[in-house]
């Protein structure tokens, strides 16, 4: 692989209007073992790849307590800690009873818990961007946005994040604080997150979209994207990725993986360049796909 590969290549967006990161990043969520349940079974391979991480340029690590749960903060702070230059976005919200197994908390004093339990075992003194994994249905909304307003007031967290939020919500939550960006599920053939992209584009919010190679299946050989990443000497993964970077400019794609390989592979895509014409005819075989 060579060794020019640099997320710098993506460009730069400001999370918040003062930090500034690379616009492809890395997902932690894939440094876990099978359903997102304990520890990794490459545990030495998924170290590797966290290390190689900062290596290829990439500054922005998409984290959260529940993913392990707390083997992947665990392992990002035992291997980046201090983290010179880096962000590590975490969230909060979600208890985890199994492999798979995803339930939301989101009573204020579970939310303050999640935050201090993040904090200490990044071994840091504020969290840049802390997320919302999921807004929970059976407690008032504005009591979730208001205990996380004063958090930040309290210097806990630098920037907050929303997940899988409608255009409303994130409208909702900006009464108790800037909301920097929002992480909604959002690939070539997953575009129901279309009009929340929309208006995080026009409000310059960071828009991260989760399982960028909607979960592995782009970036598979035999993928809808093969013909076209043929005629551009990339894998459909890469092109996966780089359509994003060029459907918009709020747009911070976070591809997860446990493997070196993988990792460098998903990186290069920041220098692909797509013509209008490619990126409409990925629109198109996404689509038929879809
Ligand atoms: N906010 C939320 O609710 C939410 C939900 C899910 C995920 N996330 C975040 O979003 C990140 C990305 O989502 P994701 O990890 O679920 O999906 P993804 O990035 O679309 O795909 C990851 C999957 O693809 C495989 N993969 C990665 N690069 C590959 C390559 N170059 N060639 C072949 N296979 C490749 C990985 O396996 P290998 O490990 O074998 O490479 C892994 O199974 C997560 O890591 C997490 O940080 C957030």
């Amino acid at each position: 692989m060579p060794n020019d590969i640099n997320a710098a290549a993506s460009g730069q967006f400001k999370i918040g209007g003062d930090l500034t990161v690379n616009r492809l990043g890395f997902g932690a969520m894939r440094v876990t073992g099978d359903g997102i349940w304990g520890e990794p079974k490459d545990i030495a391979e998924a170290k590797r790849t966290l290390k190689r991480v900062p290596e290829l340029g990439i500054d922005l690590i998409d984290t959260a307590d529940s993913y392990g749960p707390y083997v992947s903060e665990d392992l990002i702070a035992e291997v980046l800690h201090p983290y010179k230059g880096l962000v590590i976005a975490t969230k909060g919200a979600l208890t985890r009873h199994g492999p798979n197994i995803w339930q939301v908390v989101g009573r204020p004093e579970y939310l303050r818990q999640c935050v201090l339990m993040s904090l200490r075992r990044l071994k840091i003194d504020r969290i840049d961007l802390w997320q919302l994994h999921r807004i929970d249905p059976r407690v008032p909304r504005d009591e979730q946005f208001q205990v996380i307003a004063d958090m930040r007031k309290e210097g806990l967290i630098r920037h907050v994040g929303l997940s899988e939020v409608s255009v409303a919500e994130i409208q909702a939550a900006q009464k108790f604080f800037p909301v920097t960006t929002v992480q909604n599920q959002y690939n070539l053939v997953d575009r129901k997150s279309e009009a929340v992209l929309d208006f995080a584009e026009a409000n310059q919010i960071g828009f991260i979209p989760w399982a960028p190679l909607a979960s592995g299946d782009l970036a598979r050989p035999g993928s809808a994207l093969t013909k076209i990443a043929g005629k551009l000497g990339a894998t459909p993964g890469q092109v996966a990725l780089a359509w994003l970077l060029k459907r918009s400019k709020v747009m911070l794609p976070i591809p997860g993986t446990g493997s070196v390989r993988h990792l460098e592979e998903n990186t290069a895509a920041a220098s692909i360049q797509l013509s209008d014409e490619d990126f409409a005819a990925l629109d198109v075989e996404a689509r038929r796909a879809a």
